[in-house]
């Protein structure tokens, strides 16, 4: 199922344009053990699937990128409805789907998350791995979540660990160029606003949009700078920070957080 893309946003079409053009290198270029930031995906993967409810049910991947976590969730046994803005990333989900060979059916939705085109209380779940920090009103997006949410149904979230907005965003655009400079990535069509929403504001407006907080995990453990220059200490010093992601000063360097919310 397709949904036109509002052609005024020019926001969201900037995000649909980078992520089209992102589809197919999306899951080599980041899902790897052998960079820090790779690590990150690789274990954020794991925590959400950790968190993710083990009975079989509907589940909701909204931001679904080239479906990493469709296919797993498909292999256990969940039917799974995949969402995204890109059209190129639903196709690739759409691949790595019908390669799940034996698996329950599952379903695609080119589609804003802000306007999901899924009937009120289908689902037992929702994720949503890597998609606030692209969308500019995230209430919208926790409103639209909780809609197709069934009553007591269960929502994985990720988010940006955002202590100071203002310095992480003077922070950001340094950290990039400095990575690009070296040459270990291109940030090629970032040419949007990011949501680097705090924390706060975020769990904030969780709570406010109906939901009840059941717990959070932190990960993507890169130490600024140390990650650019010298990326093999950073990948082990990231793997240890995973070790003891509970601890309260490793997760004083988290990045990322998983958030398991109930409606
Ligand atoms: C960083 S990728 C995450 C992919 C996947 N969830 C994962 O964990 O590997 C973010 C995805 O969110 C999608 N996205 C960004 N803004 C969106 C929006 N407003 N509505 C739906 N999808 C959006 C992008 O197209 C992209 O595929």
């Amino acid at each position: 199922m397709t949904h036109e893309v509002d052609k005024s946003d020019s926001h969201l079409n900037k995000v649909k344009e980078f992520h089209d053009a992102d589809a197919l290198r999306y899951r080599t270029d980041r899902y790897r053990s052998d960079t820090c930031e790779g690590l990150a995906y690789v274990t954020r993967r794991a925590i959400v699937l950790s968190m993710a409810s083990t009975d079989p049910g509907r589940v909701l991947d909204v931001g679904c990128g080239p479906g990493i976590l469709t296919r797993d969730l498909q292999q256990k046994g969940h039917e799974v409805y995949s969402a995204d803005l890109s059209i190129e990333m639903i196709r690739e989900a759409r691949c790595a789907a019908s390669a799940a060979a034996g698996s329950p059916s599952s379903h695609f939705v080119v589609s804003d998350a802000s306007k999901i085109c899924i009937s009120t209380h289908r689902m037992d779940m929702v994720l949503s791995i890597g998609l606030m920090c692209y969308v500019k009103d995230h209430r919208g997006a926790l409103s639209e979540i909780r809609r197709v949410l069934r009553p007591g149904g269960i929502a994985v979230i990720q988010i940006n660990n955002i202590r100071w907005p203002g310095l992480y965003r003077a922070f950001v655009p340094i950290y990039r160029r400095l990575k690009t400079l070296i040459g270990a990535k291109r940030y090629d069509g970032l040419d949007f606003d990011f949501n680097f929403s705090s924390r706060k504001k975020f769990l904030d407006d969780l709570v406010e949009s109906g939901f009840q907080v059941l717990d959070i995990e932190h990960y993507d453990f890169r130490v600024p700078f140390v990650d650019i220059l010298l990326p093999r200490l950073s990948v082990r010093m990231g793997k240890l920070m995973f070790r003891g992601r509970h601890r309260r000063l490793c997760r004083w360097f988290s990045h990322g957080l998983l958030i398991k919310v109930r409606k």
